[in-house]
């Protein structure tokens, strides 16, 4: 039994885990509300949040799966990347609570995190599988050759995929948090109706920059939209940075030979991506997880330091936050 801690950016996570694969609870407080006057995630209130709700929010996850620390094998908290105060709480959490109960407490990379979002998913996923992680702060194809193994294939030049959704947007003046609100937005439109560029590099790159640009020239030379306008707009967002991921995605599995593909990260909860991806691949070929598992939770930090720790990594004391740890 995995007991998994997530506060690297405004989410308090956590969630008991059993074999790496079945999630027996997964409690998940959003700071959202804590932020949204000033239109993103503030650092210092994210870290003091989670200073408030961590305790409730693990005795909570500890009661819904029906145990208490004495019943938990592992503490598998994220240690980066993610904002530095945010990670320090988790980090301080999870060690004292390792010391109170005598418990192992282990490291996750916040990416390898997601990459189990897709085991827990799909429990009978085996390596190797073509993994592209979409969030606010990544885009990256990665290989996972074997469990806790992976090759980065490729990541953004610029922009992270949601970062440039949540920037688009805010240009839109949709509200926040801007990647649902573009994804609602998005429903209503009809994507054929604006001409937006799409960037395709060599290799296994992403660039997001130009999108945005375009949206802004777009808004320039056609300013004030009315709502049907916006709508549009937003359908025409989504469908270029699917269509992207989707064709990187793609192509990376084409030349790579490996068939097995899975989509996660805060972006794969998006309608058209979803939509687009299931179009592309096939039923057997493709893993998205369900939307909960796709935005940040501790059942995949959970997941990832079950199988860290099963391909034989140990603990460490002190562990040490790293705001820009990299995968693999
Ligand atoms: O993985 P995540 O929850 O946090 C990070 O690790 O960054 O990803 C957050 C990102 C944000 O950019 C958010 O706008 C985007 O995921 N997102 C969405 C949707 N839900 C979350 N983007 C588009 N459509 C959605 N439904
Ligand atoms: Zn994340």
């Amino acid at each position: 039994m995995t007991l998994g801690i997530e506060t690297s950016c405004d989410e308090t996570a956590a969630a008991v885990v059993a074999d790496g694969t079945r999630v027996v609870s997964n409690v998940v407080y959003s700071q959202l509300e804590q932020h949204r006057e000033f239109g993103g995630v503030v650092p210092e209130v994210a870290a003091r949040a989670h200073l408030q709700r961590l305790v409730p929010v693990v005795e909570e996850a500890l009661a819904r799966a029906d145990t208490q620390l004495d019943g938990i094998d592992l503490i598998a908290v994220t240690r980066g990347p993610g904002l530095i105060g945010c990670l320090l709480v988790g980090i301080a959490g999870a060690q004292g609570m390792g010391i109170a109960g005598g418990k192992p407490v282990l490291g996750v990379n916040h990416l390898a995190g997601h990459v189990y979002s897709a085991f827990l998913a799909e429990p009978g996923l085996k390596p190797p599988v073509l993994v592209l992680i979409a969030s606010g702060g990544h885009t990256d194809l990665v290989l996972v050759e074997a469990h806790a193994r992976y090759r980065l294939l490729g990541s953004t030049r610029d922009d992270a995929a949601g970062e440039c959704l949540d920037k688009c947007a805010r240009l839109l003046g949709l509200g926040y948090p801007g990647g649902p609100a573009l994804d609602r937005a998005a429903r209503l439109g009809d994507a054929s109706r604006v001409t937006l560029p799409r960037t395709r590099l060599p290799g296994h790159e992403f660039s997001f920059s130009g999108l945005k640009t375009a949206v802004r020239r777009h808004l320039e030379l056609n300013p004030a939209p009315d709502q049907d306008a916006q709508h549009d707009l937003a359908a025409a967002v989504e469908m270029a940075v699917a269509g992207q991921l989707v064709d990187g995605l793609d192509r990376a599995s084409r030349r790579t030979g490996i068939d097995r593909v899975a989509i996660v990260g805060g972006v794969s909860a998006n309608t058209g991506l979803r939509q687009m991806a299931l179009a592309r691949f096939g039923p057997g070929q493709l893993t998205v997880p369900p939307l909960d598992l796709c935005t940040d939770n501790a059942a995949m930090i959970a997941a990832a330091g079950h199988f860290h720790s099963a391909a034989g990594e140990t603990p460490a004391y002190p562990l040490l936050a790293d705001p820009s740890l990299e995968l693999g």
